[in-house]
């Protein structure tokens, strides 16, 4: 099979995951070009990938990428430039016949998200989402098991996300923190833990009830939410998300409570926490030999960077012509819920899901003056 041309649009902290994972299929996969409104961006990001030095020299660096894309014409368009420019980008790529490793947020509206999911489908170019959770090891195989019932019937599920982050993260880059161009905790940080969560339980949810505060960090949007989500099956979701806490400790935790398990699993300073209990035993070595069977012992590795799980999955995709594990109904949806856990803290009231109007991060402007 001939080699996937990649490029990235953005070349920034996240950048450098796409990298790793690139090098780590680089038998199927091959960067041809690195896009960056800044010069330097690039350079830096190539000298410090393991990139070989033959795949260097393959690496053209633009600074414009309509001209990138037209250039290379590549198979995959991978954005990871601030959010509120996903939604110009996502819509030339797919435009212009290619497929998307679109970093999550999807865009930073309802509206937004919606037409970038419709124009896949229109063009029936894929977009494979940066939703990293869904990429860890156990959770496909744990959620066939949930949705088939194994577990009995579902109560509800939690999920916290404490990712602390201090003033120097929000002061690197002008966009941080902006209710326009990145959110806070609950649209950065914690999107992607909402749709695992909602994934897992497998249902969908049907109303948002949210509230939003500043406490520690000086940005415009929040750094702590908390929202419950009603399910259509009458189950529950809780959910907290927070970059407040210390910048020392990462932490992220899903839980589901059924009549006959509970499943526990989450992450915890790069180290993976599991606590699966059916019938009042633990399954956890159930889970692990299952993956490790049908995957391979080096997929469990995939939770040190998730990315590569996501790139793995989408040349698979690709080549199976089925869509990836996160795709861009995945991207749509989760947007959809965040906009309407935004709208529940701006109107103070329980918000209907899907959204019946669009709502657009950037409708949050003011809320904390
Ligand atoms: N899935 C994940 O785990 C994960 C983790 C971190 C960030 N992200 C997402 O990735 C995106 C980028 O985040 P980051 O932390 O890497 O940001 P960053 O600020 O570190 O990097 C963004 C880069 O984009 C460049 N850029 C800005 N405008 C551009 C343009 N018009 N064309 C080309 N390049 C441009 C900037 O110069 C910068 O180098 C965000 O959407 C963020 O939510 C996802």
């Amino acid at each position: 099979m001939e080699k996937k041309k990649v490029i990235i649009i953005g070349c920034g902290r996240v950048a450098a995951k796409h990298i790793k994972a690139i090098c780590k299929l680089k038998n199927d996969l091959e960067l041809r070009a690195l896009v960056d409104v800044s010069e330097d961006a690039p350079k830096k990001l190539i000298e410090g990938s393991k990139l070989s030095a033959e795949a260097k020299e393959k690496v053209q660096v633009f600074k414009d990428y309509k001209e990138a894309i037209d250039t290379i014409k590549p198979d995959i368009v991978a954005v990871t430039v601030p959010s509120g420019l996903h939604y110009q980008i996502a819509e030339y790529g797919l435009s212009n016949g290619c497929n998307l490793l679109l970093e999550k947020p999807m865009t930073m509206s309802s509206e937004e998200s919606r037409l970038i999911y419709e124009l896949s489908q229109k063009t029936g170019n894929k977009i494979a989402m940066g939703h990293i959770y869904r990429y860890f090891p156990l959770v496909k195989y744990l959620r066939e098991d949930i949705v088939s019932g194994k577990f009995g019937k579902i109560t509800h599920g939690t999920i916290y996300v404490r990712w602390g982050h201090g003033e120097d993260y929000y002061q690197s880059a002008a966009w941080r923190g902006t209710w326009r161009s990145d959110g806070g905790a609950m649209m950065n940080q914690t999107i992607h833990a909402i749709d695992l969560l909602v994934w897992l339980m497998g249902t969908k949810a049907v109303s948002a009830t949210a509230m939003l505060s500043q406490r520690l960090r000086n940005i415009e949007a929040e750094d702590i939410g908390m929202a419950v989500l009603k399910m259509d099956d009458g189950s529950l979701a809780s959910i907290e998300g927070t970059t407040a806490t210390s910048d020392k400790e990462h932490e992220a935790m899903f839980s589901i409570f059924a009549e006959d398990g509970t499943i526990s699993l989450g992450i915890r300073n790069g180290k993976p926490k599991l606590n699966i209990r059916y019938k009042g035993k633990s399954r956890n070595m159930h889970y692990i030999m299952q993956q490790i069977k049908a995957d391979g012992i080096g997929s469990m590795l995939n939770a040190l960077n998730p990315h590569t799980g996501i790139y793995d999955d989408f040349v698979k995709a690709l080549k199976e012509g089925r869509q990836p594990l996160a795709d861009a109904l995945s991207g749509y949806s989760s947007v959809d819920t965040l906009m309407g856990i935004y709208r529940s803290a701006k109107e103070k009231r329980e918000i209907p899901l899907p959204l019946q109007e669009p709502f657009a991060s950037s409708d949050m402007t003011g809320f904390f003056r």
